[in-house]
């Protein structure tokens, strides 16, 4: 039987929820029980954006070494995120605090002058700003894009900052509109900095967190109507916990983000009977640096992590803001990225050529495998039953080593890749010392071309040697043609990343990213 009730804070008290099938997803709770049906169901697979709401949680918790992560958002003791409510399950809320559209209200009430008691309640500045702007036709989108506009009102607001264009455009990349259009939506996450403020009450939320603190670790049994069985949610509060849990229950299924997992309940219908989650793991959401080496924890956000590696390696800014959308990246982990093994995964071609290692746990054992030595075939690895990726080790470039990210997709933004190359040459004058070129989509894992690898490896670093290299890509992959593109788009394509490499780091004059780009000439004016 489970331990107690999940308990989370929703609309300004703790909830406690029973019965409630473990893989119950939020939005369902929050529009079916809750009743808020403010937040909306489009995909229902983490894609529009519709269902977006904003998690809370103390701040103190997520100890994040680099830059502070552009989406997660610390306001006072709190750091807010949004995430996609249709692909989190309920339990994933314990301990953390829920806010939906319907809070910006009881935000804007508070906020207004006392002596405006008997005046109509106002709207949020961000709501306010969507209607002066017209930002919202149907309204059907509107609820998702209010609550992502409004984590980015509380971060600016908190910081003194404003966002650029570009930035909103970023953090609103996991909201579709299909009537409004982006334009007036811009305007309007512009506008709202300039109404009378409206901010959450950070401090009596952290109160209520700090009390929900004292709970024992959730460990949650619930039977599942749709099939009888008893669903188990477990979630340990430390590494070794984690690591007992898994060992005693190797059949369990390890959850992190459940932005992959999210979807085989709502779109595959799969059952989960037995769940342990890392997401309470606070050490795994680490990241350090050490020796030239970062430190990824399993459970950090692929905000956190792609934004850590960024602030060190800015060639890989594009495939960082191109990965998912902020609501997915805040609740995904790369740890389940590279644990996922997914042949079109975007990490682990970025993460093979920097040469990382995965670091695995299996009761009180601890080893170390290069990443890619970690795939055995399709969504197959050496992880051994009960056995799970710690952290993810990347040793740092040093100044001799280029490294470039491209990820080609058919949409710009959110969107699954065609495929994905990670590549990373090392120069000693005119000769390449090292090179490391890692494909996603090109075969059934994520692999190193070691045949293009060798074309240049020793060479002079010229255009015959990385036409050889080019060459030598037929031997390394054999791709498939699938709805993503077809096995000659994706030859040529690969050939082609290899040159735009070396157009971007040949010795004599190097072409600046922007000039081998197609999204350069993209009319920016669309964003002015
Ligand atoms: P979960 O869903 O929690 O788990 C995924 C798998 O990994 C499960 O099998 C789980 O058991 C296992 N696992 C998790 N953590 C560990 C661990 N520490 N040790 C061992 N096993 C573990 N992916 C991309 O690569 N690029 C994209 O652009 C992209 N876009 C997406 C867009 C949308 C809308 C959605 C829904 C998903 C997208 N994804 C994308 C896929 C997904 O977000 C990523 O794979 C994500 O990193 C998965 O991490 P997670 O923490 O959510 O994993
Ligand atoms: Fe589309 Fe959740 S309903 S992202
Ligand atoms: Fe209709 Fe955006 S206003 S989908």
């Amino acid at each position: 039987m489970s331990t107690r009730p999940i308990r989370f804070v929703h609309r300004g008290a703790v909830v406690e929820v029973d019965g409630a099938p473990t893989t119950r997803s939020v939005l369902d709770w929050l529009r079916e029980d809750a009743r808020c049906t403010g937040t909306k169901e489009g995909c229902n697979e983490g894609d529009c954006g519709a269902c977006t709401v904003v998690v809370a949680e103390l701040a103190e918790r997520g100890e994040v070494v680099g830059t502070a992560s552009a989406s997660a958002t610390i306001v006072g003791a709190l750091s807010l995120h949004t995430v996609n409510a249709c692909i989190q399950f309920l339990p994933t809320l314990d301990g953390k605090a829920l806010l939906t559209v319907e809070d910006l209200q009881r935000i804007a009430s508070a906020a207004r002058a006392p002596a405006a008691a008997t005046a109509a309640v106002p709207l949020h500045p961000v709501q306010q700003a969507l209607v002066e702007c017209h930002a919202s036709q149907c309204g059907f989108c509107t609820p998702g894009f209010v609550m992502s506009l409004a984590s980015v009102y509380e971060r600016h607001t908190e910081h003194g900052t404003r966002p650029s264009r570009q930035q909103l455009a970023d953090e609103l990349s996991g909201n579709l509109c299909r009537c409004t259009g982006y334009r007036p939506i811009l305007d309007a996450g512009q506008r709202m900095f300039e109404l009378p403020p409206a901010r959450l009450d950070g401090a009596a939320i952290a109160a209520m967190l700090r009390t929900l603190r004292a709970d024992p670790p959730l460990d949650y049994t619930a039977p599942n109507p749709a099939n009888g069985a008893v669903e188990r949610f477990t979630a340990p509060r430390g590494v070794d916990a984690l690591a007992a849990a898994y060992s005693e229950r190797p059949q369990a299924r390890l959850l992190a983000g459940c932005t992959d997992i999210g979807l085989w309940v709502t779109k595959q219908f799969r059952a989960l009977p037995d769940l342990i989650a890392l997401t309470e793991v606070d050490a795994l959401k680490r990241i350090d640096e050490a020796d030239g080496v970062l430190r990824i924890g399993a459970g950090a956000s692929l905000e956190n992590a792609w934004s850590a590696l960024a602030a060190r390696i800015p060639a890989l800014t594009d495939v960082w803001l191109r990965f998912a959308s902020p609501p997915i990246r805040n609740a995904g982990t790369m740890g389940g990225n590279v644990a996922n093994g997914s042949p079109i995964g975007d990490s682990a071609p970025v993460l093979m050529a920097l040469g990382a290692r995965v670091v695995l746990r299996r009761g009180a054992a601890q080893r170390t495998l290069a990443l890619d030595a970690l795939y055995t075939g399709y969504m197959k690895n050496r992880l051994e039953a009960g056995e799970f990726v710690e952290a993810i080790e990347v040793p740092l470039p040093n100044a001799a080593t280029a490294v470039r990210a491209y990820k080609l997709s058919k949409r710009f933004d959110c969107d699954i890749s065609a495929l994905c190359a990670g590549l990373a040459i090392e120069l000693d004058g005119d000769t390449v010392r090292e090179a490391r070129f890692a494909f996603g989509g090109m075969a059934a894992v994520v692999a190193r071309a070691v045949n293009a690898e060798a074309a240049v490896r020793g060479q002079p670093w010229t255009e015959a040697t990385v036409q050889a290299a080019m060459a030598a890509l037929d031997a390394d992959f054999a791709p498939l043609t699938d709805m993503r593109g077809s096995a000659g788009y994706r030859r040529r394509s690969a050939r082609n990343l290899l040159q735009r490499l070396w157009l971007e780091t040949r010795r004599e004059n190097p072409l600046p990213p922007a000039a081998t780009s197609v999204w350069s000439v993209m009319p920016h004016e669309a964003l002015a």
